[in-house]
């Protein structure tokens, strides 16, 4: 099972949530994210929002999460997670938007853990496969004709 994760894994991830969210470039909306995910080797990776003037053009602390999980894989295997933290100080908990769940959906199994956290210690929790219920994913690609 994907997601038994030691509470003080959970713990350690809301910290490193909480840490990326300091680093936030959110300009235009104000709106600071901070993410962090636990590879399947264990590691933890971190991201947070990157806004741009071209306001289209903004990251979400989610994705580039992952990236960096990507960009720090020593394996020859595509990188997966086992667990993600969004991060926010506001008061109604913050879910993945769709876009990021799409990409989520991409590298972590349907049973993997997304948890919503804030400073208040709030916390909420999904399956991969309750963010976006029959996702497209690498396996449909694998019949293409
Ligand atoms: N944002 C995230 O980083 N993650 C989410 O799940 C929701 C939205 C960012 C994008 C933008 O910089 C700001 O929050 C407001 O939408």
């Amino acid at each position: 099972m994907s997601n038994n994760i030691d509470a003080s894994v959970w713990q350690n991830l809301v910290d490193n949530a909480k840490q990326a969210y300091q680093q936030a470039y959110a300009p235009y909306s104000e709106f600071r994210v901070g993410a962090a995910a636990l590879t399947t080797d264990t590691k933890i990776v971190q991201g947070c929002n990157v806004e741009n003037a071209s306001y289209g053009l903004t990251v979400c602390a989610e994705r580039n999460c992952i990236a960096q999980g990507v960009i720090h894989n020593p394996s020859n295997k595509t990188v997966e997670f086992t667990a993600l933290v969004v991060y926010t100080e506001q008061e109604i908990l913050t879910p993945p938007c769709g876009a990021c769940r799409q990409v989520i959906a991409e590298f972590f199994p349907q049973d993997a853990l997304i948890m919503a956290a804030n400073h208040l210690n709030q916390q909420q929790h999904w399956t991969v496969a309750e963010l976006l219920p029959d996702a497209f994913t690498p396996y449909n690609l694998i019949n293409k004709t």
